[in-house]
């Protein structure tokens, strides 16, 4: 059952993959909610078919952006606003990719040219998403944008690779945008710090089994689902939260905060 804490809301979703992706979820939980959405993913992402199944359940439109091309971004909120009839109130940035780790390369020889374009993706897309929406004046006053992100960001996970820096990066972008787009719309601009979770992009991180099972024993909550962080979203875009900007609200079960468990002392008495 639903609140509909989104009603008359209108919103885009970036980076539904497939059913497992977080931005799958969040799409379903905020048209339960009473938004309306626009999808887009990556034309590359889109030719494996599988958002059209997601597009019909929710009866929301598929509009195709590469996330570092500004022309695709221009033509995806012009075509959004036409969709809606006017302006868009939240946006969901859940993208991720590291090259070097697609490659297998290690964090100590990683080479710079991905690098750069893996930061580009990761994370200055944020910056291109949040300025071409500043130049078109795109987002509704209160407007709410979040972008997932990952603890790598503040402690070192090994494996996370480069991507640990493409995190702190995204949080940086999203405090420095977030206050100007505070002073000049009132909109606002939050990373939600979300448990390991078993889907494409997650998996792709050397070790992710090992990993997951660590932050579920570390966690007095255990891991947060993707269904959990698709409610943390909703909330985030509803006028529940109208004054939280900024931030990095991590969405772990307790895991950020947690020194050491007693299931994790018993694992290592073992
Ligand atoms: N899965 C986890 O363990 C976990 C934990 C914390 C944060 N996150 C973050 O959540 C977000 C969503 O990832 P997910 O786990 O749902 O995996 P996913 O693989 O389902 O989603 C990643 C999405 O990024 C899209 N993408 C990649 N390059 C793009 C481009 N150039 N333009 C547009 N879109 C592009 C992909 O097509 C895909 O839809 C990512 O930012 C990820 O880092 C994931």
């Amino acid at each position: 059952m639903s609140n509909q804490l989104l009603k008359g809301k209108k919103g885009i979703i970036f980076g539904a993959l497939d059913e497992k992706s977080i931005a799958w979820k969040t799409a379903q939980h905020c048209h339960a909610h009473g938004a309306q959405l626009v999808l887009t993913n990556a034309p590359v992402a889109l030719r494996m078919g599988e958002i059209n199944k997601l597009a019909a359940e929710i009866n929301a439109p598929v509009i195709g952006a590469d996330v570092v091309n500004m022309d695709d971004l221009k033509k995806l909120f012009e075509e959004s606003m036409n969709h809606f009839g006017g302006k868009i109130d939240f946006i969901l940035h859940s993208i991720g990719m590291s090259l070097n780790v697609r490659k297998g390369k290690h964090y100590t020889e990683m080479d710079y040219g991905f690098n750069q374009k893996t930061l580009d993706i990761s994370a200055m897309s944020l910056h291109r998403v949040l300025r071409t929406a500043w130049d078109m004046d795109a987002l509704n006053e209160w407007g709410s944008v979040v972008a997932l992100t990952y603890i790598a960001a503040q402690r070192v996970f090994p494996d996370y690779n480069e991507m640990a820096d493409a995190k702190a990066l995204l949080e940086s972008v999203t405090r420095s945008f977030g206050y100007h787009y505070g002073v000049h719309k009132k909109v606002r601009v939050n990373t939600i710090s979300q448990s390991p979770t078993r889907t494409t992009a997650g998996s792709g991180v050397k070790g992710f089994d090992g990993f997951i099972s660590y932050a579920e024993k570390m966690s007095p909550l255990g891991n947060a689902s993707a269904d959990d962080c698709a409610n943390y979203c909703v909330s985030m875009f509803s006028d529940m939260t109208r004054m939280v900007t900024m931030q990095n609200l991590f969405h772990d079960g307790g895991f950020s905060y947690t020194g050491v468990t007693q299931a994790v002392i018993e694992q290592m008495e073992k």
